[in-house]
């Protein structure tokens, strides 16, 4: 049974759907009228993704099962597998993992019996981050075709800039990368610009924090970092005016992006994090169907009526 891992294994018709889900997630409010657990595993940092995660399970009426790695068994020497298979014997119907190792789901993939939703694995994949991105380049324009996105930071380090660079591209888009030329991967093809020719080109701009914690030396590009490769005052002023600005976050303020940018009117980094839950709960709802844990006629609308006033919809962010 096919898990929730990678952006690379998912054809544009899979990923259209999943935006198509989401994008009625945001419209109405539904929950499951079975009892799911999920467990969510995240063995790295984490503050956006591990909470949207757990919104998108509330709202769905999911039960997510508390997990700490500081207090796990871990501690004791118990492996991801063993801790993987210890959630799925007690119960847990889904499980949600971010780990730092970029193949963590080699070992697991073949030998659970529930799915598995990737939430950040090293710098290999981040799908439901992709997701996100997309959602929010769709609101903006309606369409990926022909448009210019240009991931700019610390490509070498990012799963972002991986698993964006595959989504954007398989959705129409033409994706380039810019950065420090210590940030570069040969590896991957795709056309390297200038950070001046990305603000000139750009329809969306993304950009990326320096991820330090992957760097196992000290790199001069981090030196006056904002001045070369950052998106600095006078640089946002000669953007395309209908260009957008995202990041992932979390935001480095005066590094990757001038701190008084971070809210600025092209920015759409708030808007991602929103998004953020809508996609989730699409990917939690999509993998629990496919592999029989839930049914369609285990998703309802919410009953949104109290005295004739919908209930209260989530803040809208900009
Ligand atoms: C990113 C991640 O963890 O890969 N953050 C996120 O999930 N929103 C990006 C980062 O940490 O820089």
């Amino acid at each position: 049974m096919k898990h929730f891992l990678s952006v690379e294994h998912m054809t544009k018709e899979e990923i259209i759907a999943l935006l198509d889900m989401a994008e009625k997630y945001r419209q109405d409010e539904y929950e499951l009228t079975k009892q799911v657990f999920s467990a969510n595993l995240f063995f790295e940092p984490s503050t956006r993704t591990k909470m949207s995660f757990i919104v998108a399970e509330r709202r769905l009426g999911i039960e997510a099962l508390e997990f700490n790695t500081e207090n796990s068994s871990m501690k004791k020497g118990e492996t991801l597998y063993d801790t993987a298979k210890t959630f799925e014997a007690i119960g847990a119907d889904v499980l949600v993992i971010r780990h730092e190792s970029d193949d963590w789901a080699d070992e697991l993939k073949d030998r659970m019996n529930v799915p598995i939703v990737n939430a950040g694995a090293g710098k290999k994949d981040h799908p439901t981050q992709s997701l996100l991105d997309a959602i929010t380049i769709y609101q903006e324009f309606g369409s990926f075709d022909g448009l210019n996105i240009v991931i700019a930071g610390d490509i070498k380090h990012s799963r972002v800039a991986r698993s964006n660079a595959q989504m954007l591209t398989k959705l129409g888009a033409n994706v380039y990368f810019t950065g420090a030329p210590d940030f570069m991967d040969d590896s991957l093809a795709y056309p390297y610009v200038t950070m001046d020719e990305a603000i000139e080109m750009s329809d969306v701009l993304m950009l990326l924090r320096i991820q330090h914690e992957r760097h196992d030396q000290f790199s001069s590009s981090t030196v006056n970092y904002n001045e070369h490769y950052g998106l600095t005052i006078e640089r946002e002023k000669k953007m395309k005016e209908h260009a957008i600005v995202l990041h992932p976050g979390p935001v480095n303020r005066g590094v990757e992006i001038d701190t008084t940018l971070v809210e600025c009117d092209r920015s759409r980094i708030f808007k991602q994090m929103s998004n953020g839950v809508y996609v989730r709960m699409a990917v939690l709802t999509t993998q629990l169907l496919k592999w029989g844990i839930i049914h369609e006629h285990d998703i309802k609308k919410r009953n949104s009526t109290f005295g004739g006033q919908p209930v209260t919809k989530m803040r809208s962010v900009n």
